[in-house]
């Protein structure tokens, strides 16, 4: 007997996670892999804070808090993201107006199923997080990309989001601090989008995760200045609180106007349903993350910096490589020169992981703007950058 299986995962293709077979095999035949490929600073030498461990095991193991929470997100929890939204990036919203998500890629997929329907059009800056351009093709809608300029330090090109706007779009996407390029954008770039959804009654999406991942810059949150466009903002726990496992997430929607609040809130509910609810525990623990203290999060971002600037440097300093310094992440996303290497990005990342063990993504992976370009994690300590970087700079010497 022979299943039909659906046709529309085929062209699905998530690049972060897609050469991991490649690397697996490349480790099983001895090669030493260095993992440069994905954001997750647990991967490395972070470690999820010690408190908000403790209240996830008190809420778990001493008070049984086993149970399936409610849909929206324990309440705890809401009110704590209600106050640390107003205490950091001067949003008033109510906890009733904020959706616990099992990470921010769960918030995409309830956003993106909300928002679109077959043949409408969401915005997406490119290159970009590749799941804005997954999820809405899963929907049968359309990622159109806007461009984002790296000669002007990967800053969106506000008149190519006009042009592309019509009367299908949607969304606009914005990514701030970005992943892949690790740009922060200035009051004045959100603020131009903003005019130009207002211009266009289009409503923006904001994916903040990387808010407080800042060292060179000041994050401004749209729904902080938008005085009539609808935001709806998506931020969760997995970056500053080292908490990617937990899968936490949230979603509100900044609504001036008043008029699609109630309608927004009920779809998300629909969608929070009928997964039932997020993990419970992990919620006490995420209540913990942001009551408790913050210390943690000047130290790693020190350390995001020097790290950061290590890659950077040494990039930088490579022949046949161009680079923008990364202003907040934990990403860099560098250009390979056609003169070095004439082929495609993929080309050019599977035989860097192939010859050398080193394991980044290709730039294409995250939409057009990204082809001639790799993306890497600048987590890992100093002594295993060094290592990735001498690697890379010998290959490119050998295929110069
Ligand atoms: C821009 C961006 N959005 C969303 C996510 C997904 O985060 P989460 O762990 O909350 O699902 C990531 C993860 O790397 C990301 O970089």
């Amino acid at each position: 007997m022979k299943i039909r299986f659906t046709e529309d995962l085929d062209n699905i293709e998530y690049a972060i996670r897609g050469l991991v077979p490649l690397a697996r095999e490349a480790a099983k035949k001895g090669k030493k892999i260095i993992y440069l490929n994905i954001g997750d600073p647990l991967k490395y030498d972070f470690k999820t804070p010690k408190h908000i461990i403790e209240a996830a095991y008190n809420a778990s193991m001493r008070d049984n808090r086993n149970y399936y929470g409610e849909s929206q997100g324990i309440s705890e929890l809401r009110e704590a993201i209600s106050e640390h939204e107003k205490r950091i990036n001067n949003v008033e919203i109510s906890p009733n107006d904020i959706i616990v998500t099992q990470g921010v890629s769960e918030g995409i997929s309830f956003i993106c199923r909300i928002l679109l329907d077959r043949g409408d059009e969401a915005l997406v800056p490119s290159p970009s997080y590749p799941l804005y351009i997954n999820v809405p093709e899963l929907y049968h809608a359309k990622p159109v990309e806007y461009n984002v300029v790296e000669e002007d330090g990967w800053i969106p090109d506000v008149d190519d989001i006009r042009k592309k706007i019509n009367d299908k779009t949607r969304f606009i996407t914005i990514i701030n601090p970005n992943n892949p390029t690790g740009s922060v954008y200035s009051e004045k770039v959100i603020r131009n989008i903003i005019d130009i959804a207002g211009e266009y009654g289009i409503p923006i999406v904001s994916d903040e995760i990387y808010n407080q991942i800042v060292f060179d810059g000041r994050f401004i949150s749209p729904a902080s200045i938008s005085k009539d466009v609808p935001v709806f903002v998506l931020n969760g726990f997995s970056k500053a609180y080292l908490m990617t496992g937990w899968r936490l997430g949230y979603i509100y929607i900044h609504d001036p106007s008043g008029e699609n609040r109630e309608r927004a809130i009920n779809l998300i509910m629909k969608m929070a349903m009928i997964r039932l609810s997020a993990n419970t525990p992990a919620q006490y623990g995420a209540v913990a993350a942001l009551r408790g203290p913050q210390d943690h999060i000047k130290e790693i971002n020190r350390r995001f910096r020097e790290r950061s600037e290590l890659m950077y440097k040494r990039l930088s300093e490579m022949p046949g490589i161009s680079v923008v310094k990364p202003k907040g992440t934990f990403y860099i996303f560098p250009r390979i020169s056609r003169e070095i290497f004439s082929g495609d990005d993929k080309k050019f990342v599977k035989k860097l992981l192939l010859d050398t063990g080193v394991f980044v993504v290709y730039g294409s992976g995250f939409g057009e703007t990204g082809v001639g370009h790799f993306r890497a994690v600048t987590l890992p300590p100093e002594d295993t950058i060094g290592e990735a970087m001498d690697k890379i700079e010998e290959f490119i010497e050998k295929i110069s």
